[in-house]
């Protein structure tokens, strides 16, 4: 492999042509969570490694084995976020934004690192669109953020996604349920991998999300966590599920979510997907009562979801859902000589000042090769600037699909109206 040449192994390139359907995803996003009330918030790729071993969780595979973690050249560790939850609060509690009128509500989209083994929709650089709402324990705000994400789906056109809901509880129905999983987990301890021996008194929720083929065989016949809720976790779980039900979202009781990352509380959830092959899930979120807390902050209830653009463009892409691709020029103005040639830059930028998609020649090219360069580019139409046109002030028009040529009279009429026909085209 060519270190020079080659991108490293689970990171990919978004390119020309690519991008617009990045952009165009990211413009429905933006406005979706603006629509709702979220504002954007953007912090460091890189953040103190402690940050996300203590709200993600030590026994968690992301900390464990995941984290680009290493020491800056002042001997501090930092690590590349691996998710965008724990900058997003520790931002909001630094900053004091949570002495705002409650709930405070944020999103962001972020590039996020893991350490993990790539395969498709899965990658070591990949990237988020979250929203995290904060200050709120009301069961209708764990329906608004899954509201949220379902209309980003419904509005790209995205079908067959399903959508699963479980709670995994407080800390204190934990404390019981963490109990019956040890019990459950150590008539199976020789079976288990080393990493989730390690687990089995600390963390025992973490062999359920394990990897490993024998420690997920495993963990299919743990206790369930619904079984161990208190009451006001029971009342919380049936108060979102009425909220959803009078949003009309249809979802599944699956009792076996747990999520990889141990700050989660009560509501959990996963918008899965048949389209993603093994990694299914492209929408991950729910509540973590207890983080900010830990974080030094105040005891603030909060909520959000992460849902992966790689994933959700792979999505768009098996169901045939057209997205767009480059911006299409609309005038390529060739020339012949000098003057035409400055001619025609000065009509190319008169027309880009009106919103025009036009193009001239900036490469010295002759005309049949500027006709061919124009055609490459899929121009709607062309003109062609020479001597005799400048002299006369006039021009023809050619449309690129139909051969039709039109006489016109070059000027400001000109830029003007085509300018107004192109904005009727385009949109
Ligand atoms: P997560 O489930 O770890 O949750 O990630 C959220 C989403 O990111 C996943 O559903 C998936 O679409 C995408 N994703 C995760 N890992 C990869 C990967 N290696 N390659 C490609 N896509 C990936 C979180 O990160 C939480 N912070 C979500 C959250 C926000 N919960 C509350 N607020």
């Amino acid at each position: 492999m060519s270190l020079l040449t080659q991108a490293p192994k689970g990171t990919q390139d978004i390119l020309p042509g690519q991008s617009e359907k990045w952009q165009m995803i990211e413009s429905v996003l933006r406005d979706e969570a603006s629509l709702r009330g979220f504002s954007e918030i953007r912090t460091p790729v890189f953040e103190h490694t402690e940050l996300f071993s203590r709200s993600v969780g030590e026994t968690t595979d992301v900390v464990q084995k995941e984290m680009y973690t290493f020491l800056d050249k002042g001997g501090r560790s930092v690590t590349l976020r691996p998710e965008g939850t724990a900058g997003a609060i520790r931002a909001v509690l630094e900053h004091s934004l949570d002495n705002a009128a409650l709930p405070v509500k944020i999103s962001y989209i972020t590039s996020c690192y893991r350490y993990e083994k790539p395969q498709a929709g899965r990658y070591r650089e990949f990237h988020q669109f979250g929203v995290e709402m904060i200050g709120t324990n009301e069961p209708a705000a764990d329906a608004e953020i899954i509201c949220l994400a379902d209309s980003i789906f419904r509005r790209l056109g995205v079908r067959n996604l399903s959508l699963e809901i479980n709670s995994i509880g407080c800390p204190t129905c934990r404390r019981e349920y963490s109990q019956a999983l040890r019990e459950y987990f150590r008539a199976h301890y020789d079976e288990l991998c080393e990493t989730c021996r390690g687990r089995l008194e600390k963390n025992p929720m973490r062999i359920l999300d394990c990897k490993s083929p024998v420690c997920s065989a495993i963990a299919k016949g743990a206790p369930k966590n619904l079984d161990y809720l208190c009451e006001d976790c029971r009342a919380h779980f049936e108060g979102v599920k009425k909220y959803l039900d009078a949003a009309g979202i249809e979802y599944k009781i699956n009792p076996s979510i747990v999520r990889g990352l141990d700050y989660y509380t009560n509501t959990v959830f996963e918008f899965v997907s048949n389209d993603l092959g093994a990694q299914s899930t492209v929408c991950g979120g729910g509540r973590y009562n207890g983080l900010c807390e830990e974080m030094g902050g105040k005891s603030l209830p909060a909520l959000g979801f992460g849902l992966g653009l790689e994933r959700l463009l792979l999505i768009l892409e098996a169901q045939g859902i057209e997205l767009p691709g480059k911006r299409e020029t609309e005038l390529y103005i060739a020339s012949i000589g000098e003057a035409a040639s400055l001619a025609a830059f000065r009509l190319k930028n008169a027309l880009q000042e009106c919103g025009v998609a036009a193009q001239c020649d900036l490469s010295g090219r002759g005309l049949k090769a500027q006709m061919k360069y124009a055609d490459k580019l899929g121009a709607a139409f062309t003109l062609v600037l020479g001597d005799d046109e400048i002299a006369a002030g006039k021009g023809e028009l050619k449309n690129m699909k139909t051969g039709e040529k039109t006489g016109i009279s070059l000027g400001e009429t000109f830029t003007s109206e085509f300018a107004a026909a192109s904005s009727g085209r385009i949109l």
